[in-house]
């Protein structure tokens, strides 16, 4: 199987780029983002606070979380209904935020991902994909760019899509949720050194996606896998 791995923070482009590398390999590609968006989003609707474990706990267990694929498209199911659109709202993000921080939480979600992994050709982005959820894959990538970059792609895409937002409250809540993702105690968003670093600050998303596509086909040839 082959199993591409892409973390990086909140706006650098990685489901942008991993959608398209997805694509153009004619392989899967698994948000594990929208999971933890997706159990956020239920707490959310039931009035509970996603940072208090004691209470998310309960809902956890009770909640059917479920990655589906329609034409290569992936589609996230929440108790049967699909909710993929509904996690995208701004407040999702900040909740989903706190809410991988419950260890229960990410080691029920991590084992619905290595499920998919194993089973698929995937690319997976998120924090903890390089590091801990696939820390044996020989494909390994950070993808960053600069908060202001970031802010601005996070506040285009939201506009585009109707939403009233500001810029600087969408560049502060990227910094707090960076600080959260990268503090927290259970797998933290780290770069690891043996990941490959990308820059798209200044790169079109075609630019990326080339040089993306450059370095697996040269692990694939270090590893004896042809791509
Ligand atoms: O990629 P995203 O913005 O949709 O992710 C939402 C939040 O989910 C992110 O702020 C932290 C959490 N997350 C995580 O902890 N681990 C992952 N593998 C993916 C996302």
């Amino acid at each position: 199987m082959i199993n591409i791995a892409i973390d990086g923070p909140s706006g650098a482009g990685k489901s942008t780029v991993a959608k398209a590398l997805a694509k153009s390999m004619d392989i899967l590609y698994l948000d594990t983002g929208a999971m933890y968006r997706a159990v956020a989003l239920k707490a959310l609707r039931l009035g509970i606070d996603p940072c208090q474990r004691e209470k998310v706990l309960p809902i956890l267990n009770d909640t059917d979380v479920e990655v589906k694929y329609g034409q290569g498209v992936q589609h996230i199911f929440v108790d049967g209904e699909d909710v993929s659109q509904a996690i995208r709202e701004h407040r999702v993000s900040k909740a989903a935020s706190d809410i991988s921080k419950i260890q229960e939480v990410r080691d029920h979600l991590v084992d619905m991902q290595r499920a998919i992994a194993k089973n698929n050709d995937v690319v997976l982005d998120g924090r903890d994909i390089t590091s801990y959820v696939l820390k044996d894959t020989p494909y390994k990538f950070y993808l960053s760019a600069s908060v202001d970059v970031r802010a601005k792609r996070r506040f285009d895409e939201l506009t585009a899509k109707g939403q009233a937002v500001e810029y600087d409250k969408i560049k502060s809540d990227i910094i707090d949720r960076d600080d959260n993702d990268m503090k927290r105690t259970y797998c933290p968003l780290m770069r690891t050194a043996d990941s490959i670093f990308i820059d798209s600050s200044d790169m079109t998303v075609d630019e990326v996606v080339k040089v993306f596509l450059k370095h697996i086909e040269e692990i694939g040839k270090s590893v004896g896998k042809g791509v």
